[in-house]
């Protein structure tokens, strides 16, 4: 017993005298020698470390080497706080030792990993930077406790070049919103970073002390070359618009974003006028760097203020203030000034690549997102162009038409807006014609439990998904979506199997694997396919012979069926069908001409007059009409139809091959109806 207390007793003693001051415990990590240099040479942080509690947050070497700023001992000082705390204990904000004691934010979020000492549960973000390596306990020679944290950026602070002479000259120590606004040029906001247009603006509003609100929050100020865009029409910076950029109650540093979905309420949020805002992360096109872009959306408008999207890119962003944090934009937010294809070529923008493809092959259409009214585009990000099949997308380049066609796909002659696309879906699918030849593109609203809608549509068989929805332009609105329309990757087995709509069908041709030929890349197929709607009225029509299918016990029978709906060796577009099949003479209505399926013949009929532009194809009377048509895919095409083409009969005579025994009913109603059928054939 005794012993164990004398050996506890030296390893406190022994632990004791080994505890190094927070400088010793900085000098111990390889990688954080550039800032042990620093502090060494700073005439009072060595002296401070041996006497005083501290939390430090250290940047790494390679951190620091990113930092073209003044590395002394002013910046770190903003890395420091006189009380210590573990990361799991620090509070929402923090002052620095810096002079004027400019606070710092924590902004605290789920990691997903497990706690393993305390920490690990949450990341921790210090304004940008982020906690890779926390709570390393320190402890100066008097005792006081010391941590010390590891970062993985240096956290810039926002330091006057000079203190304007005067009483109250101070406050420019710890500029808050207002005083960066008043005074840019003190903190380095000159040339391409320069906001006098909007403080200018701002002050004729006599908005100034918005930006002097206490609290934590979260403003966007547009630099001057965002306000040129739209030079004549600077009162359309109203008080709404001013209030537009800003979050009150929030700071949202870039690195904190989750979710471009979470929105916040902006100060311009009143009974009348409603707007969000939200921030998003992209990768740009060369992929080093992540870029940042804020949306304002404006979900209730009034005379002057459109509803609709306004997306800017933050051109230089997280600059602490004394009253949240600052960030500086490419263009106004609520403001709908620019043409669609100004969102368009936005210089590293997310739609590069899409305009770059439109400018450089296909000109004029580029001339009409400038020149023409009310378009809806589609833009595919620049993350889109890297899930596209290469070798087809430059094929395509090649030819103009072809090229056309693609672009032509994703444009709509009029304004359709995300709300328009969920009202309409509600009872049925919603189709809108593009500019490609009247093909169409077909939508779907996914809205789990009343949350945002995720809208997703169909074009020249592929899906695709709106990331970013209706971005407000002057002459139009841009939905961006995460896939080019038109350019098929997926075999007919693929497009079956991924499709809600089509998995009745895709269910069926499961059994006994029949469907695998269709995964075949160098065959070709001209596939009908019954949507689900379809085998639900089999269900409720033909209930026994649907649960006969469905069981699983007939599949002979299903082939027949669905062979009935197939031609191999073509993949036959809805324009090239209603070629072969009306070249004889224009006729208003039935029988049209005959197509030879895998098993048998269907007609199939183009509708002229009076509802011209729908198709249909026929057997033994039963019409199911084309209603998503030319869903291409690299080894077919689909069609969807809204009936199946069968009959009672199918699932109790056409079955020879016997694999189950008929019961006597079932025997009997068969030699009845091939009596009958041979009847008619007589
Ligand atoms: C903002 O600053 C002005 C001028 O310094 C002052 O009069 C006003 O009270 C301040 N407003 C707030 C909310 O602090
Ligand atoms: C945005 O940032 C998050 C978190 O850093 C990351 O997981 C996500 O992949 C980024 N998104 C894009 C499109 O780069
Ligand atoms: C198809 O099968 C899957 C899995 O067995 C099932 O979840 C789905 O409801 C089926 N769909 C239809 C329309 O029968």
């Amino acid at each position: 017993m005794t012993k164990e207390l004398l050996l506890l007793g030296i390893l406190l003693l022994y632990s004791s005298v080994e505890a190094k001051n927070l400088l010793e415990e900085i000098k111990s990590w390889p990688n954080l020698s550039q800032v042990a240099a620093i502090i060494e040479k700073d005439l009072v942080l060595p002296q401070q470390m041996q006497m005083l509690g501290f939390t430090a947050f250290i940047p790494t070497n390679e951190a620091m080497d990113k930092y073209d700023g003044p590395k002394n001992g002013n910046l770190i000082r903003y890395h420091m706080a006189n009380i210590p705390f573990k990361a799991q204990h620090l509070p929402d904000e923090i002052n620095t030792e810096l002079s004027g004691n400019p606070r710092l934010y924590v902004t605290r979020l789920p990691s997903g990993r497990a706690s393993i000492t305390g920490w690990e549960d949450f990341n921790y973000f210090i304004n940008n930077a982020k906690i890779t390596s926390a709570n390393h306990k320190a402890m100066a020679d008097q005792g006081p406790e010391q941590v010390l944290h590891i970062v993985d950026q240096v956290i810039v602070p926002t330091i006057a070049k000079s203190l304007p002479s005067g009483p109250g000259a101070a406050a420019y120590l710890n500029p808050d919103a207002r005083k960066l606004l008043e005074k840019p040029n003190l903190y380095g906001l000159v040339d391409l970073d320069s906001i006098t247009d909007f403080e200018r603006r701002v002050s004729e509003l006599n908005l100034l002390d918005v930006f002097n609100m206490s609290g934590k929050n979260t403003f966007f100020i547009p630099i001057n070359q965002a306000l040129n865009t739209i030079q004549h029409e600077q009162d359309l910076i109203d008080k709404q618009v001013v209030h537009g950029h800003i979050v009150p109650g929030k700071v949202l540093f870039t690195r904190t974003i989750q979710s471009s979905t979470d929105q916040s309420e902006s100060l311009a949020f009143t009974d009348n006028l409603k707007v969000f805002i939200s921030m998003e992360n992209v990768t740009s096109p060369n992929d080093q760097d992540m870029a940042y872009y804020v949306k304002s959306n404006t979900v209730a408008g009034d005379i002057s203020h459109d509803k609709g999207t306004v997306i800017a890119r933050v051109v230089r962003g997280n600059i602490p203030v004394k009253n949240g944090v600052v960030h500086l934009i490419d263009r106004p937010l609520m403001v709908v000034a620019s043409n669609i294809v100004s969102y368009l070529q936005e210089e590293n923008g997310q739609l590069s690549q899409f305009h770059q493809l439109m400018r450089e092959h296909y000109a004029d259409l580029t001339h009409s997102l400038v020149v023409d009214q009310d378009l809806t585009v589609f833009a595919p990000s620049n993350e889109a162009f890297k899930m596209v099949n290469k070798k087809s997308l430059n094929e395509i380049i090649l030819n103009k038409e072809k090229l056309g066609k693609l672009l032509k796909l994703h444009i709509i002659r009029r304004r359709l807006t995300t709300d328009e696309i969920v009202d309409r879906s509600v009872t049925k699918i919603f189709q809108e014609e593009t500019m490609s030849n009247s093909r169409k593109l077909y939508f779907a609203v996914n809205q789990p439990n009343g949350v945002v809608p995720i809208i997703s549509l169909e074009g020249g068989g592929v899906n695709a998904t709106i990331t970013t929805p209706d971005i407000a332009a002057k002459n139009g609105v841009i939905h961006i979506i995460n896939r080019i329309l038109g350019i098929p990757s997926q075999t007919v087995y693929e497009k079956l199997s991924t499709d809600p709509m089509l998995s009745a069908t895709y269910n069926l041709s499961t059994q006994e694997g029949w469907n695998e030929r269709l995964n075949e890349r160098k065959e070709k197929f001209t596939l009908f396919v019954p949507s689900n709607d379809a085998w639900d009225l089999i269900h409720r029509t033909l209930p026994s012979a649907f649960k006969k299918l469905f069981m699983g016990e007939f599949p002979y029978h299903v082939r027949y069926i669905l062979e009935r709906h197939m031609i191999v060796g073509q993949d036959w577009s809805l324009e090239e069908l209603a070629a072969l099949t009306t070249n004889s003479t224009p006729r208003t209505a039935v029988p049209g001409e005959r197509l030879q399926m895998t098993r048998g013949k269907i007609y199939f009929q183009a509708r002229v007059k009076p509802r011209a532009g729908e198709y249909y194809i026929e057997w033994n009377g039963i019409q199911a009409k084309v209603i998503r048509p030319d869903v291409e895919c690299v080894n077919g095409v689909v069609h969807v139809v809204d009936k199946v083409l069968m009959m009672n009969r199918d699932v109790t005579v056409a079955g020879g091959a016997g694999t189950t025994v008929p019961g006597l009913a079932t025997l009997l109603s068969t030699m009845i109806t091939v009596a009958f059928a041979r009847a008619l054939h007589h």
